[in-house]
């Protein structure tokens, strides 16, 4: 049974993006409030966090927004997740070296992250947030779109990639 997220809050950040649109944004809000949501099929979201402080920020969030039963998040380093063999899209928004660590450091946790990607997701897609792409090189994977976004005034590329 789909549970109805909180969505009670007046106004969300994203109502200022430029590509909001607000008609389709009041016409699913309306479809929730109805409870219209029948026969919905919601994908189950995984996710993983090393640091305990953001995992917990997170997980409150989620709460916050009635997910809990439709987000897992795991305290752990990604090369410990155990990825389901059917495929399913990955997104990831790693460290760029600009905020949080040191763009040295972050060579050797692109070129692991690539290794499991290769080992691990085969036949999946992944989604990759790239705010530094001398980082995004050492993942040694070649991406099949790159579309431009401005992530809190970092210049950002989402970056497709099918994995093999
Ligand atoms: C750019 S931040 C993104 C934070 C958050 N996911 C978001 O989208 O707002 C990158 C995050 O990757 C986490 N991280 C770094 N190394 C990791 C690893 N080996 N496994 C899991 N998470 C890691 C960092 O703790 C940091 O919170």
């Amino acid at each position: 049974m789909f549970k109805i997220p909180n969505i009670t809050k007046k106004n969300y950040l994203f109502e200022n993006w430029i590509d909001f649109k607000k008609d389709i944004f009041t016409s699913e809000k309306l479809k929730l409030m109805n409870n219209n949501m029948s026969g919905l099929k919601v994908s189950k979201v995984i996710g993983c966090e090393i640091d305990i402080d953001i995992f917990e920020q997170a997980q409150k969030n989620i709460s916050l927004a009635g997910l809990e039963n439709y987000v897992e998040l795991h305290n752990i380093d990604f090369t410990k997740l155990i990825v389901n063999e059917e495929p399913g899209i990955i997104l990831c928004n790693p460290p760029y070296g600009r905020r949080i660590g040191d763009e040295q450091e972050l060579i050797d946790l692109y070129s692991q992250l690539g290794d499991f990607l290769k080992q691990n997701c085969s036949g999946w897609t992944l989604w990759l947030l790239s705010g530094n792409p001398k980082l995004t090189r050492f993942l040694k994977m070649k991406a099949s779109l790159k579309i431009p976004i401005n992530n809190g005034g970092i210049d950002c590329r989402w970056m497709k990639y099918l994995i093999n």
